[in-house]
């Protein structure tokens, strides 16, 4: 079926000065992965974010393996996850031998809270995944507060979530793991690929280069020719006295040097984003029955447009956008619950009525960058002529 305005792959369009600085590193890089762009990236990165160390990864899902592996799970221990988010939140973490304990949502938030997380403890808890899911940042000076109490490790999935704060600290700085995605429908791209890791605890950050890179490192002992007794050593990087197996997670240095870039444009797109949420948002304030979440601060960077249905017309909304007017809605983050997989490891329990209320009824807008002003324009009139349908059928 073609769309007028498609629910895209893609987030936003690259500016002359990003081709630009991809065309010169393609030209100047040597190497052409783990060179000098990987490590301006990543210091540019830890400035943006107010971190120390930040490690770029292939993907947000390398990213949360690594922090899956240095969280050191014994068999039976318990991590805390919302049901309601992206596959990739769960399943690093469940490889590594965890049990999810599915969180709820709030639902006009739809990320968990301090309350919500409170309710999944158990004697065997030892994480939290904490997913700023739609670009929204959770509570978490509540939840920090939460963790210490417990003795919890906090991860933070802000793969959708580059550039939000509360209380003045941004999404991924507050957890002892930081989680970011530059996939191609992210508020920012790597070129469809990309991620970042920020560790807090200067341990990890000892042992994430060696773990995200083949256990590469040098020999311990001096050398008389370099070749001896091989270029450069392999061995296991060590966390508490274990030997962790080490992986290959790097990311190219073409996309390190567009990332450079891209952070001088991410708060400008977030604004974007945001003044276009709001100006929609309320311009269908008069349709109540289509609840958004009406965030009008950094708080929230707008990644998705997300509504809940409160008619049960859900479904009569995307068929007429889609047939009738060519605007492809979407409805994202079918409770992890419920898949297949989750069902057939046995974690197919979950008390998550608000996830369940909110996916059952939610309808996600495209809402990409690159969409004109005409794009919103139109699909602003598209959505309030066949609410008005809908009303006129009740
Ligand atoms: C909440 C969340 N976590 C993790 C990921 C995984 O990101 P990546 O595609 O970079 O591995 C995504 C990507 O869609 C996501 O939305």
């Amino acid at each position: 079926m073609k769309f007028i305005l498609p629910f895209s792959g893609r987030s936003h369009q690259y500016c002359e000065e990003e081709i630009s600085a991809v065309a010169t590193a393609m030209r100047d890089a040597d190497p052409l992965t783990q060179g000098k762009y990987r490590t301006e990236f990543e210091r540019k990165f830890c400035d943006y974010n107010g971190v120390e160390f930040a490690y770029t990864t292939c993907n947000a899902t390398a990213s949360l393996e690594m922090a899956a592996q240095l969280c050191q799970f014994s068999h039976g221990d318990d991590i805390i996850i919302p049901s309601h988010t992206f596959t990739a939140s769960a399943y690093p973490f469940l490889k590594k031998g965890a049990r999810p304990i599915w969180a709820d949502i709030d639902l006009t938030t739809r990320v968990i809270t301090a309350e919500s997380i409170r309710k999944c403890l158990t004697a065997r808890s030892k994480a939290i995944v904490v997913v700023h899911l739609y670009g929204f940042i959770a509570d978490m000076p509540a939840i920090m507060e939460l963790a210490r109490e417990h003795g919890l490790i906090v991860i933070e999935d802000a793969a959708q979530a580059i550039g939000t704060e509360i209380e003045g600290r941004k999404a991924g700085a507050f957890g002892d793991f930081g989680v970011f995605s530059f996939h191609s429908h992210k508020n920012i791209t790597t070129l469809g690929e990309g991620g970042m890791l920020v560790v807090k605890n200067p341990e990890y950050a000892g042992i994430v280069p060696m773990l995200r890179h083949n256990g590469h490192c040098a020999f311990d002992y001096p050398r008389e020719d370099y070749w001896i007794p091989a270029m450069g050593n392999v061995d296991f990087p060590i966390l508490n006295g274990q030997d962790l197996w080490p992986n290959n997670y790097c990311l190219g240095e073409i996309e390190c040097a567009l990332g450079i870039k891209l952070l001088d444009r991410i708060d400008s797109i977030n604004d974007k984003k945001r003044e276009r949420a709001m100006w929609f948002i309320d311009a269908l304030a008069d349709f109540p029955e289509l609840e958004f979440h009406r965030v009008d601060t950094r708080r929230h960077n707008y990644h998705l447009l997300p509504a809940r249905m409160t008619n049960g017309k859900r479904d009569a909304f995307i068929r007429k956008m889609a047939l009738q007017k060519g605007v492809q809605c979407v409805v994202q983050y079918y409770p992890l619950n419920r898949y297949d997989m989750y069902q057939k490891a046995g974690f197919g329990a979950a008390d998550c009525p608000n996830a369940d209320l909110f996916f059952d009824n939610m309808i996600s807008f495209p809402f990409h960058h690159w969409m004109s002003e005409a794009d919103l324009e139109y699909m602003l009139e598209a959505s309030r002529s066949v609410l008005t349908q809908l009303r006129l059928q009740a």
